[in-house]
């Protein structure tokens, strides 16, 4: 026991190094910053952390080598009919590379201002205004209103389970509202078990290669769910 935990920290710094210097590279190559993590301390005069638990850290990216990987259960979605969206975009990488793997339209949702405008000059700099279409929108994820269409979700762990809750109970009363087709993607998830649960939501498969980062690659936990309500 003592040897396995010994070599799973060792395992995982080097997975975080290995990903700092992709994600260093991600940036240089676009002129932007997405690798410095900021903390809820930095964002109180901001934001209302009315429901998280004091998490010191509020944004970290999610690794830009695993976007493939983690968003596999979206292969068959006709992207150009799709908006792809991150819930909780912070600097906006993901939003990035949805949009480099051929979503035309994507839209980050992010209540913390200072982050909504990094991440605004972010794709600025990496898409310009040609690739697509692209917007950021300051809200919180608790009361946002979603675009009308097919819809595929991200979410890196922005939300403690009261403010996850909240997030679900609004996303099912919009897809009720105007049911349609919806794919979401979670990274490290801590509230999986709140979809699990949910009968209007199903769990989609991650295949071998995928489950292959998932126990080397990931550091965290991941899964992906569909909207099954309107069936
Ligand atoms: C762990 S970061 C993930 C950033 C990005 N999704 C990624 O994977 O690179 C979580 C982000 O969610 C944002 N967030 C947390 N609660 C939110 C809420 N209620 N509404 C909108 N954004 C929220 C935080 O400010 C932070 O930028």
């Amino acid at each position: 026991m003592a040897h396995s935990g010994f070599f799973n920290g060792v395992r995982i710094r080097l997975v975080g190094r290995l990903h700092r210097m992709y994600d260093e590279r991600f940036d240089a190559r676009r002129g932007i910053e997405t690798v410095a993590n900021v903390d809820a301390a930095d964002l109180e005069d901001v934001i209302d952390l009315t429901g998280y638990e004091g998490d010191d850290e509020m944004y970290a990216g999610t690794p830009s080598l695993l976007f493939e990987a983690l968003h596999a259960p979206l292969a068959g979605m006709d992207r150009t009919a799709t908006t792809y969206l991150d819930v909780g975009c912070g600097k906006g990488r993901m939003l990035i590379q949805a949009s480099e793997a051929g979503f035309p339209s994507v839209v980050g949702v992010e209540f913390a201002k200072p982050l909504a405008q990094t991440a605004r000059e972010n794709l600025q700099s990496a898409l310009g205004q040609t690739q697509g279409q692209w917007r950021i929108d300051e809200a919180d994820a608790r009361t946002y209103r979603y675009p009308d269409g097919p819809l595929a979700l991200f979410i890196y762990n922005p939300f403690d389970p009261p403010v996850f809750e909240a997030f679900l109970a609004n996303l099912r009363k919009d897809l009720a509202a105007r049911p349609r087709e919806m794919r979401l993607i979670y990274n490290h998830t801590l509230c999986g078990d709140m979809l699990d649960t949910d009968p209007v939501f199903e769990r989609l498969p991650y295949n071998g290669t995928n489950r292959f980062y998932a126990r080397t690659l990931n550091p965290h936990p991941f899964g992906a769910w569909r909207y099954c309500g309107a069936n």
